[in-house]
């Protein structure tokens, strides 16, 4: 927190930060994966300039260049004996300033780390999922800032998230303010007719993912067409294979929405394929891809845990129980 490794139990802040009422905070979510290299931190560098860019465009100057952050990421990741997690930057108005007028209020930066399986379940990366789309739409870019991972543009995701749990499915589809399909509450979306993959383009309202980013890259390696452009609500269901990505879902097919079934109902060849390869780049398995690695040793190796962090291991182990974060760190 704030350039100091703090236990997790310690990792406090004030109710009066900025963030905590205004929402004023932003983030990214991002995976570090046991490899053969060594842990290994996938498309590390890419994340945290998505995240600098999302501060800027909420006027929050970072305290930290992308590089300190990375090397803050890497030693807590160490301290921690981590051979694989899930990393939390984030980057908030803290305390000292109420009122909307965030820019008197100081930006701290926060990272956290923690043991973290599929988002969507172990059973539903293997099977796939069904989804629904969510009577709330994604936020508008007349409204917000559909780019910005930002912490309060999230109750968008929470909104369709919750009704869709309560309804009885495992994921929301929001369409954007036209009526197009955008994306789901925390992964872009792909379905495959005819043997091409089509995704909604930038200006659907989507979050720039660096999951989609390198599953087009792989389709286009594969000599797969990939197209960006609108899609139809319909066109979900009339789709040959459907799914998701995201940094914490991963590569997730989906076999039923608004309780059409998907093509047969079951992961399609084509998402089959990329799952395979993505999965393949993501734990370092794939040669072609190693320039999406940022592995862990290349900076400050992984060996004992520091003398100075006490009682890890117990903290580990009661945080991963508690699903909490063990350490945040910054700078
Ligand atoms: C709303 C939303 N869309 C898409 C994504 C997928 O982005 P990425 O692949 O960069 O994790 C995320 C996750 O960060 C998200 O929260």
């Amino acid at each position: 927190m704030n350039g100091e490794f703090v236990a997790w139990e310690d990792a406090k802040v004030h109710v009066l930060t900025h963030g905590l009422h205004y929402g004023t905070g932003v983030f990214e979510g991002i995976r570090c994966y046991e490899t053969e290299l060594g842990p290994a931190v996938f498309r590390h560098v890419d994340h945290l300039d998505r995240l600098a860019r999302s501060a800027e465009l909420y006027y929050m100057p970072m305290p930290y260049s992308v590089s300190e952050l990375r090397g803050a990421t890497h030693e807590l990741i160490a301290r921690n004996r981590l051979r694989s997690c899930y990393i939390r930057p984030l980057v908030y108005r803290g305390y000292g300033q109420m009122g909307l007028n965030p820019l008197e209020a100081p930006v701290d930066v926060t990272i956290a780390v923690w043991e973290w399986g599929s988002y969507l379940g172990d059973e539903g990366k293997l099977h796939g999922i069904r989804a629904k789309v969510s009577s709330w739409r994604r936020l508008s870019p007349d409204s917000l800032i559909p780019h910005a991972k930002a912490s309060g543009q999230y109750l968008n995701s929470v909104l369709a998230k919750v009704e869709t749990l309560k309804a009885g499915y495992e994921e929301a589809i929001l369409l954007d303010d036209h009526g197009h399909v955008c994306e789901g509450s925390g992964e872009n979306i792909f379905l495959v007719r005819d043997g091409v993959i089509i995704t909604p383009p930038q200006t659907a309202s989507i979050l720039d993912g660096i999951s989609r980013k390198s599953v087009v890259a792989i389709a286009r390696d594969l000599g797969i067409e990939v197209v960006e452009r609108d899609v139809a609500r319909a066109e979900l269901y009339l789709a040959d294979e459907v799914f998701m990505t995201g940094t914490a879902a991963e590569l997730v097919p989906v076999w039923e929405i608004d309780d059409h079934r998907i093509g047969a109902g079951r992961p399609g060849e084509l998402t089959c394929t990329l799952r395979g390869v993505f999965e393949d780049a993501l734990h370092g398995r794939s040669e072609r891809y190693r320039e999406w690695l940022d592995v862990l040793g290349e900076v400050g190796g992984v060996g004992e845990a520091d003398p100075r962090v006490g009682g890890a291991a117990e903290r580990a182990e009661a945080a991963a129980e508690a699903g909490l974060p063990i350490e945040a760190a910054a700078g």
